[in-house]
């Protein structure tokens, strides 16, 4: 009689280790014979598990840890953990008055994928924890900032609602995300840019300008400047609009509520030699759009004299097993909206028809094919 069919499956420890732990054990049983009672074939398939179940485990736990980064930095466990150097997640869940399970909870999905060690409540930094501090602000853009557009994906792929608001996401989120994806990208660049113009500065407009940071970080450096920061959310110019009382700014800068790509020209524009757009300039696009939207920058501040763009571009030709930390939430959220994401060489056969000249680019490419554009009027 030939041997019962079995299925193995595994037993996998809990404290994380690699498949020669002791614990993890494959068993097998046999398979009740549900065919001989059907009257069918007896399935002779046996499943292996191990190498695949342990892979897609890793998926599964990644994305709980990618969840775990974006708030354990709103929390201020990252934080806590580069400059201390350890953690104990009961001590400081007591401290900040938060939910001592969850907070364990959240060290033991970061253990899960090498982020952190962890010994019951106590967690010090691992081999990924300096990648993950650096890079945090890409997990928020995703998980927090992004998470109603992925989680309502279906809708939003359904071509009979891609019309008027059909996603959702948290604009502070966002905007807190780009202050800090800024910091490390796009600051070093703009500040370069900044310091070379050629002009006194006296007016600076930002579109598209979140937190407001940047406009910010401008008045700082030119303390007889005043600044108008335009954005279409709320939320975010909200937070701006504290930011920048808190940093005594508030009598030199503006917060106007409006859509860049759709308003009129407004009295604090006549005198604005500086625009600045940063991680918006893709909405101008499709092309035909772009050039319009560029003639009425041009011609809402008639007295620009230089426009700075710096944004992310299309990824060309990247392997898709080969994508860097963000290019592929990035890429597939703006397709989810619906938004055109321009190429380098996109952007650089706009500006002639849009009325400006290229003076410089910056080619930056850490994660997004980021670049800085300076342009003055044609
Ligand atoms: C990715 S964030 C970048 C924020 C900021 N420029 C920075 O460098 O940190 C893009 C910002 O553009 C704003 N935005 C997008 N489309 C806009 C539009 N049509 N009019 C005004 N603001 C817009 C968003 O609300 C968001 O605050």
């Amino acid at each position: 009689m030939p041997p019962a069919p079995t299925f193995s499956f595994a037993i996998f420890c809990r404290n994380e280790c690699d498949k020669d732990c002791p614990l993890i054990r494959a068993q097998t049983r046999p398979l009740p014979a549900h065919g001989s009672q059907r009257g069918g074939k007896v399935s002779t398939t046996t499943e292996t598990t191990g190498t695949s179940e342990r892979q897609v485990a890793h998926i599964y736990n990644a994305a709980v840890a990618a969840s775990a980064i974006s708030a354990a930095w709103d929390i201020g466990l990252l934080d806590e953990l580069r400059d201390q150097g350890t953690v104990d997640a009961e001590e400081y869940a007591d401290r900040r008055d938060l939910d001592a399970d969850s907070t364990v909870g959240l060290l033991r999905a970061l253990a899960s994928v090498d982020i952190v060690r962890r010994d019951g409540a106590r967690a010090e930094p691992a081999a990924l924890f300096d990648e993950v501090y650096r890079t945090r602000s890409f997990f928020h853009w995703l998980m927090r900032g992004s998470g109603g557009l992925f989680r309502e994906a279906p809708e939003a792929m359904r071509n009979e609602n891609r019309s008027g608001s059909f996603y959702q996401r948290d604009s502070a989120a966002i905007a807190r995300a780009c202050r800090e994806i800024s910091k490390f990208c796009y600051d070093p660049w703009f500040h370069r840019a900044v310091n070379g113009l050629d002009f006194p500065l006296t007016t600076v407009a930002d579109l598209g300008c979140g937190s407001g940071e940047r406009i910010m970080q401008v008045l700082r450096q030119f303390p007889e400047a005043r600044g108008i920061g335009i954005d279409v959310a709320e939320p975010a110019l909200a937070d701006a609009t504290e930011d920048a009382a808190r940093a005594g700014l508030s009598d030199r800068l503006l917060f106007l509520h409006a859509d860049v790509l759709e308003m009129a020209a407004h009295p604090s524009f006549a005198e604005v030699q500086l625009v600045t757009c940063f991680m918006m300039g893709h909405d101008f696009w499709p092309r035909e759009n772009c050039i319009r939207q560029l003639r009425r920058i041009r011609a809402l501040f008639p007295a620009v004299r230089r426009l700075i763009l710096g944004d992310a571009t299309r990824s060309v030709g990247t392997p898709d097993r080969e994508l860097r930390t963000f290019t592929l939430g990035f890429e597939l959220a703006h397709d989810l909206m619906g938004t055109f994401i321009p190429t380098v060489t996109d952007w650089e056969s706009v500006f002639e028809e849009g009325g400006w000249t290229l003076r410089w680019k910056h080619m930056i490419d850490i994660a997004v094919g980021e670049v800085v554009f300076e342009l003055d009027p044609a």
